[in-house]
């Protein structure tokens, strides 16, 4: 009957302790079995009402319960904490595996990209690449290029003056009488680089770039130059567009002329980027001057030569279709990483 009673007990105990799903549940249970007022604390206080003789098999018992229900209980919990780890470890579980956030990657600038394709086109052509300095003489922008001190021409290019005798070079046109002062012909450079003008308007920047061209030989002639620029044309706009001389004035070439390409927004229909002329002007250009030769030293009679000078913006304004020259300088990445 008792024995019976306790199987009960000891059944419906470790029912519990397994139906405990958490560690919150298995501490109620730990408390209604074997709690100070638990049921098993109970049968104990039962033991008064059993006769003398009965009391110290059945106090055995009861402790032999209460002892496996421990070791039940136990077990159980060592069983609800490694699953409440697993669970933990699974929430707090870092995939090392997953890549990281990639730096952000740049590119050239489009004025960078264009000034480089610029330069291999003529290289191919045989060009070799010159620089010269931004801070320039008044001698090198001006006066060696048949410009003297009181020529009205000067007035053609607003310049920053930058102390006596001293410049911010107007052109690249400057690095002309440089490479002649320091080497005999022939020569066949171009020279890249920054230009300044008190300019400012959405084509007209007061920091701008030219690429500079400069042959120097015997017998060379207006057809080598207009060669040489229909080479590079069709290169730089891949494709074969129709060219344009206008006849114009430089005081260090004679003749002189300004070169349109067709306009490759329009096909030469006319619109508003070429002014509803169907052209676009990009370069200058024309024979060397024979008194440039003077003042380089060469003699004119001996030499002839071509010179060109054309802006990098209007190149790559052009290519791109970008219709604010502003927007080279702004370094907004908006504008700048669709290139
Ligand atoms: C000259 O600068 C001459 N030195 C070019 C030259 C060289 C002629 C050799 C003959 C022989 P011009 O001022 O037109 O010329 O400028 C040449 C090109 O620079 C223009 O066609 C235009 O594309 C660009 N340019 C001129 N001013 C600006 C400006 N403020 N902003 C951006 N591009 C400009
Ligand atoms: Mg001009």
């Amino acid at each position: 009957m008792v024995a019976t009673e306790l199987d009960e007990v000891r059944a419906a105990a470790i029912a519990a302790l397994e139906a405990a799903g958490d560690l919150t549940a298995l501490e109620a249970a730990r408390v209604a079995w074997l709690g100070k007022r638990g049921q098993i604390s109970a049968l104990m206080q039962r033991m008064g009402q059993l006769a003398a003789g009965e009391r110290p098999a059945f106090g055995k018992a009861v402790n032999e319960l209460k002892d496996e229900v421990s070791a039940r209980l136990t077990a159980r919990r060592a069983t609800l904490e490694e699953t409440a780890r697993g669970a933990r470890l699974a929430a707090e579980r870092l995939d090392i595996t997953l890549p990281g956030w990639p730096p952000r990657r740049g590119s050239l600038h489009p004025l960078t990209q264009t000034r480089r394709e610029i330069e291999a086109i003529f290289q191919r052509m045989g060009f070799a690449v010159e620089r010269g300095p931004e801070v320039e003489s008044d001698y090198y922008n001006f006066e060696a290029l048949n410009l003297p001190p009181d020529h009205p021409a000067r007035d053609m290019q607003d310049t920053f003056y930058c102390g006596p005798g001293r410049v911010l070079r107007t052109h690249t046109s400057s690095v002309q009488g440089r490479v002649m002062a320091r080497r005999a012909p022939p020569i066949q450079v171009i020279v890249p680089g920054r230009v300044y003008r008190r300019d400012s308007d959405h084509t007209h920047s007061p920091m701008f770039h030219q690429v500079e061209g400069l042959l120097v030989d015997r017998e060379v002639s207006f057809g080598d130059l207009k060669g040489v620029l229909q080479g590079f044309t069709n290169q730089i706009f891949g494709a074969s567009l129709p060219l344009r001389f206008r006849p114009s004035y430089f005081p260090f070439t004679e003749p002189s002329a300004e070169m349109d390409v067709e306009c490759v927004v329009c096909g030469g229909r006319g619109c508003r980027v070429c002014g509803h002329t169907g052209w676009l002007e990009i370069l200058g250009c024309g024979m060397v001057d024979p008194n440039v030769f003077t003042l380089a030293g060469y003699d004119p009679q001996a030499v002839s030569g071509f010179a060109f000078g054309m802006g990098i913006e209007r190149i790559a304004m052009l290519r791109h279709a970008i219709p604010d020259l502003r927007l080279f300088f702004e370094n907004d990445v908006r504008f700048l990483e669709q290139f």
